[in-house]
């Protein structure tokens, strides 16, 4: 019990301290961009096509989305199995807290595309970004749940998600 309760206060410090990540706050989400030609005139591309992100999507269900389902869901996504220490007057408000921001930045509860304000080929590389850096979980999340972290195997699986998306999007 002590150590849990230990391991709580830890919780609770680093998240006050640290606070979050150093991700940007991009540009609401649009489905639109707008680039000018040698002209000056608007050359406007509508992103990806719906055959493409569903063939992302198709390989997200295979592949990623079991791994994200254990170790991001809980904050990006619907998470009907809150914690025992949510109760615990302090952390309930901390961790909605989390979960609204993590689902404003990135909500997976309807598969790919995400929502959230990224368009596809920014969440890509946003995922891409925190897999590299190794930090998603956040820290704090991670000293209370040992597993939660991915492993080795899991970022290789996701990564090559990625790059087949990118790919597909056409994009290096
Ligand atoms: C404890 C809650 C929590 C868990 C679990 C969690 N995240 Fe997050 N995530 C956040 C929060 C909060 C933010 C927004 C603030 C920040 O960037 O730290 C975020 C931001 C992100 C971003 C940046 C999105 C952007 O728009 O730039 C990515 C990518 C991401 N998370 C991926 C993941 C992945 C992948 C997992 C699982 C391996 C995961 N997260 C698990 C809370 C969580």
């Amino acid at each position: 019990m002590y150590r849990v309760l230990i391991l709580f206060s830890v919780f609770l410090i680093s998240t006050v301290v640290l606070g979050h990540g150093d991700e940007d706050h991009r540009d609401p989400k649009t489905s639109q961009e707008v680039s000018l030609d040698e002209d000056g005139f608007e050359i406007i591309s509508s992103g990806p096509s719906k055959d493409v992100l569903n063939q992302i999507n198709e390989a997200y269900k295979k592949d990623v989305k079991s791994i994200f389902s254990n170790k991001c869901l809980a904050c990006h996504g619907v998470n009907n199995s809150m914690p025992w220490y949510y109760s615990i007057p302090g952390a309930k408000q901390l961790m909605d807290h989390d979960m609204k921001e993590a689902k404003e930045h990135m909500d997976m509860s309807n598969d790919f595309p995400f929502a959230g304000h990224g368009r596809p080929l920014d969440d890509l590389d946003a995922l891409k970004k925190t897999i590299d850096k190794g930090n998603m979980p956040p820290f704090q999340y991670k000293i209370i749940h040992w597993k939660s972290g991915l492993s080795d195997k899991e970022k290789k699986i996701i990564k090559k998600w990625i790059q087949e998306s990118k790919d597909l999007i056409g994009s290096k």
